[in-house]
């Protein structure tokens, strides 16, 4: 029986003791060089907390609402492919995992179980991400599925037009399973001449041409708020206020799209200043401990997501993993919150950062 982790990296270390090494790779790895890999976690460890002491912390509220919907922690799951492979229960865990802990799941398109199974499991509140496919009927059906499936909101991933270069993938000569969600829709059985079918799969499905004029199009097959995930910039964050998103996700995928793409906590700061509280803004990447989430708040983010460690979590414990993998991390926040002085969410601010809110972009 494997110990039980402290923290949130201890379940990394699980789950690559317990996955085949293609899998391992292809949760854990990122986009060529995977220099925004590694920043993205440490460009967290830049930023310092400057707490402030004697002030009353007998109770902390960590409760806050993303869309209007109450959760219990800042922080949300992450759309993430192919559960399956890190665990047989695959997303419905990671859903049931969502509902125990009261917080939002964001089910990928690309899930190995179907959206209607991911519904039917748990009364999580749930996201649908959508990737945008050169068959809009299909894209439409999916939006329309979601809806009818109970689904709260649709998340555009927009920084994926191809798929990242994963090296790891590409060596390993990766081959996925089908999409379950594309079923008796469009075949993504890829054969492949014995390289990974990953990137096939991505161009077979994918439009490359989808751009912001398009949201429109979106908009008018749903009535559910739309987010954008993807934004790393104040001039993409003003066109998706032009275009009349609901919400702005900070990512870069996990740095697994554009290698060199700026660590997503780095540019937070720009994003929430250019939006202007017209919208919530979250983030997304190398989230790994309480103290990142307070920092993310304190920079503007409204709430934060995660990806790699609800993975690492089922990997290695199933749903139980992706539990104490968001307990760990709300537990370290009620610690970071205590031990700084600030007692509910709101009360996390740029005063908070070892600047005292004096630094500018
Ligand atoms: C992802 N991500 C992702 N994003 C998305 O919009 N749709 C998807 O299907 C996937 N699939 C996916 C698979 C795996 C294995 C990973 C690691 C990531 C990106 C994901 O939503 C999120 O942006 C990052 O995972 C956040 O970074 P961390 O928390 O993994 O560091």
């Amino acid at each position: 029986m494997a110990a039980e982790p402290v923290n949130v990296n201890g379940f990394r270390e699980l789950a690559r003791q317990a996955l085949p090494k293609m899998y391992y790779d292809f949760f854990a790895g990122g986009a060529e060089d995977q220099y925004t890999l590694k920043e993205n976690e440490e460009a967290f460890h830049r930023i310092t907390i400057q707490p402030r002491v004697l002030l009353d912390v007998s109770s902390i509220d960590l409760s806050t609402t993303v869309l209007g919907y109450n959760i219990s922690m800042p922080v949300m799951i992450a759309p993430t492919s192919r559960h399956k492979l890190a665990n047989p229960s695959g997303e419905i865990a990671t859903a049931r995992a969502a509902s125990a802990c009261n917080t939002i799941m964001v089910l990928s398109i690309s899930s190995t179980c179907t959206l209607e199974e991911v519904a039917a499991c748990c009364n999580a509140v749930r996201f649908f991400q959508l990737y945008v496919y050169k068959r809009r009927d299909i894209s439409a059906k999916l939006v329309q599925r979601a809806e009818n499936n109970g689904y709260k909101a649709i998340v555009v991933t927009g920084d994926s037009p191809r798929h990242g270069r994963r090296e790891a993938d590409i060596k390993n000569k990766i081959i996925v399973p089908e999409l379950k969600n594309l079923e008796g829709l469009l075949s993504t059985n890829i054969v492949t001449d014995g390289g990974s079918n990953l990137d096939a799969l991505v161009n077979w499905t994918r439009d490359p041409s989808f751009c912001w004029e398009d949201i429109g199009w979106l908009k008018s097959i749903t009535k559910l708020p739309i987010l954008i995930k993807g934004v790393l910039t104040q001039e993409d964050a003003m066109k998706a206020l032009e275009v009349g998103v609901d919400a702005i996700i900070v990512s870069n995928h996990g740095a697994r799209q554009l290698d060199y793409s700026p660590p997503t906590i780095s540019v937070l700061e720009e994003v929430v200043h250019a939006v202007d509280g017209k919208v919530p803004v979250f983030l997304d990447g190398g989230v790994r401990r309480g103290t990142d989430i307070f920092k993310a708040m304190a920079l503007g983010a409204q709430a934060v997501l995660v990806g790699r460690p609800v993975i690492y979590g089922l990997a290695a414990k199933g749903e139980y993993g992706v539990r104490r993998v968001l307990e760990m991390l709300k537990d370290e926040l009620e610690l970071a919150m205590s031990l700084s002085g600030c007692s509910s969410v709101k009360e996390i601010t740029r005063m908070e950062l070892d600047d005292h809110g004096k630094r500018q972009n």
